[in-house]
């Protein structure tokens, strides 16, 4: 990608910690609610899900947790946050690199929810998922979108992201805006590759 350079993110290791102390919590609190609601009206109940850097299991919850009729598998390189979440049994999450998941096969659904602006290669990893992809199945993108004024570097970086992904995939259906008080979010539906 080019463009404006990405702000310096936690290694694996600082992603431990940070779980560790807290610091991703607030994920589960009422105001982030809306983005993970939008995520979900995209998901059938009996899809198979594939989440990406799934973190704890606030999507997970959201999509019926346990009670969940279909398959989800959640991958994230810290430990702490897979193991903060509350995971039932049928249902399985993996401890590994979203650069090199340990996972193989096709799902209906794959989440990059809060994750594709940490990533080196996030363009690559969005190529590989998209390809993993059933037919008719969909990749799922949520992007913060922090304002130039507060979060400049943040800002313009995620802008470059999204417009990345418009010229990669220009078929791509415009991106849905999910607000929360002074939080915004864009949220990419892209489709399986030739079902669009
Ligand atoms: C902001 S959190 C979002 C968590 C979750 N997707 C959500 O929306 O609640 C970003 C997550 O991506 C994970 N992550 C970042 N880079 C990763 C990588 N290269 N491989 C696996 N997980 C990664 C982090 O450990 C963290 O759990």
């Amino acid at each position: 990608m080019t463009g404006p350079t990405r702000p310096v993110v936690a290694a694996r290791l600082g992603w431990e910690d940070e779980y560790r102390r807290g610091r991703w919590g607030y994920l589960a609190d009422a105001v982030e609610s809306a983005r993970y609601a939008a995520i979900a009206a995209h998901i059938g109940p009996t899809a198979l899900v594939l989440d990406v850097g799934c973190g704890a299991s606030v999507l997970y919850d959201v999509l019926g947790g346990p009670r969940r009729p279909g398959a989800y598998l959640g991958v994230d390189w810290s430990l702490a946050a897979l193991r903060s979440g509350g995971w039932g049994p049928g249902h399985g999450v993996v401890c590994g690199d979203v650069n090199d998941p340990p996972v193989r096969g096709r799902s209906d659904v794959i989440v990059l929810s809060e994750v594709l602006y940490y990533l080196d290669r996030p363009m690559d990893v969005v190529d590989r998922l998209h390809a993993s992809l059933t037919d008719h199945g969909v990749l799922l993108i949520t992007l913060y979108r922090p304002t130039v004024d507060r979060h400049p570097e943040w800002a313009r970086y995620i802008d470059a992201l999204a417009a990345g992904l418009l010229v990669r995939f220009p078929d791509m259906p415009p991106a849905e805006v999910v607000r929360t008080g002074r939080r915004t979010w864009t949220l990419h539906a892209l489709p399986a590759p030739g079902s669009g």
